[in-house]
């Protein structure tokens, strides 16, 4: 996180470089597959305090299309592929997963977006809190102003 004061570019909130993509390790059988652990504070920043998932998601559609004030989330395609776009307001940057090995972090006051999804993918969520409704920005222009505050 950065804090600096550049024109109207105020930068004291998380910004798409502070989300990345993380190897898990994967622990390989050659007779009897793999297996990928996500442990708590070892492999992500944050407890984990609730798991959802997506799937049965029509080819075409887009999820996501908001952002979140305090939720850090942990996000792996479990099973196909599909695309996040993250936009911290300023720079947008995109992630193909496609490895269930691989999970991308998102930290809080990112607006992002999911699309892109193959059939029969799955999109596992890890998340640092539970569902609060009030922790959501679900408008882009309002997102843009907390962007600025
Ligand atoms: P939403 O977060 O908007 O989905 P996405 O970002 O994937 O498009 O959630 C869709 C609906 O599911 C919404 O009505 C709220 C509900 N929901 C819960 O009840 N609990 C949860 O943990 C989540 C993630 C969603």
């Amino acid at each position: 996180m950065m804090n600096l004061l550049l024109g109207d570019h105020k930068m004291d909130k998380f910004n798409v470089y502070d989300c990345s993509l993380i190897e898990l390790n994967k622990h390989h059988s050659k007779r009897k597959g793999s297996i990928s652990v996500v442990e708590n504070d070892e492999t992500i920043p944050f407890d984990v305090k609730r798991i959802y998932y997506l799937y049965d998601v029509p080819g075409g559609v887009e999820r996501g299309g908001h952002a979140h004030k305090a939720l850090y989330q942990f996000i792996v395609a479990l099973s196909g592929s599909f695309t996040v776009v993250l936009d911290d307001g300023y720079v947008k940057r995109s992630f193909l997963l496609n490895r269930p090995y691989v999970g991308l972090l998102v930290k809080p006051g990112i607006w992002r977006v999911l699309n892109d999804f193959s059939s029969g993918s799955v999109c596992l969520v890890l998340a640092s809190e539970k569902y609060d409704e009030a922790d959501y920005i679900r408008s882009y222009s309002e997102f843009i102003q907390y962007r600025k505050q």
